[in-house]
């Protein structure tokens, strides 16, 4: 059974007061906590790293799904393992040889994620998909909070549980970038059940937020029990 997870991305949140922000989603029920990680190449942006994942490991009892939106993630897995991030979630885009950079975050007793990105085919996961124990299919381009969803993300989304069925694969599909209320129904409908908040959480307020995004993933998980 598919298990329906809500991870806020602390990149909306007010970095002044991260670790008071992160126990707010904690208390009303996330399950995950998302850290994205950017390198300013990957992703033309920069963002957060090791000391803050690792300060916020010390406040915080979530599931750390850290984003690698880096280029050639393989020369931080174990700081990032070591400052507590629990899923290390790597770009097929920035990988030279992912399989084994799969490997070695499992070596590392971490859980792996493939992230893909909008305009990335799913044929790239023909052959690893297996070996991974989530799939990120980025619904807006890496870089920034606050976008607009890409519509057709949907149909991808679709494609990759329908692919995955076949395979009797039950594999977590994450979804990123300009999810709220409006439409977290349409991505689980599709197959997603890991589903990443950043402005839909941490605008307004984050424990009200974090709840009524629940509400609709408690709906989710019953819909899949019919
Ligand atoms: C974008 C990041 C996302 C971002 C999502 O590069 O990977 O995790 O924080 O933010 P929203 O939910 O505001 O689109
Ligand atoms: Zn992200």
């Amino acid at each position: 059974m598919l298990q329906y997870r809500l991870s806020p991305s602390v990149l909306a949140a007010d970095f002044a007061r991260l670790g008071e922000e992160a126990m707010t989603v904690e208390r009303a029920g996330a399950q995950y906590l998302h850290l994205d990680v950017m390198d300013g190449l990957f992703a033309p942006s920069l963002s957060i790293g090791i000391p803050v994942i690792r300060s916020l490991r010390k406040v915080s009892g979530l599931v750390f799904d850290v984003h690698l939106m880096i280029e050639d993630p393989d020369r931080y897995l174990s700081a990032f393992a070591d400052a507590g991030a629990d899923i290390l979630t790597v770009h097929a885009e920035a990988c030279r040889h992912l399989d084994r950079t799969i490997e070695a975050i499992h070596t590392l007793g971490k859980k792996a994620g493939i992230a893909l990105n909008p305009a990335t085919p799913l044929e790239e996961l023909r052959w690893v998909a297996a070996k991974a124990d989530m799939i990120l299919l980025m619904t807006v381009n890496p870089g920034f909070g606050g976008q607009k969803y890409i519509p057709y993300s949907t149909e991808k989304i679709r494609e990759l549980r329908s692919w995955m069925n076949q395979r009797g694969l039950e594999t977590d599909i994450e979804v990123d970038g300009g999810i709220s209320a409006a439409n977290i129904d349409e991505v689980t409908k599709a197959g997603a059940n890991v589903i990443v908040a950043g402005s839909a959480v941490f605008r307004g307020n984050a424990a009200e937020n974090v709840k009524e995004l629940q509400r609709h993933l408690s709906l989710a998980a019953e819909r899949g029990m019919q």
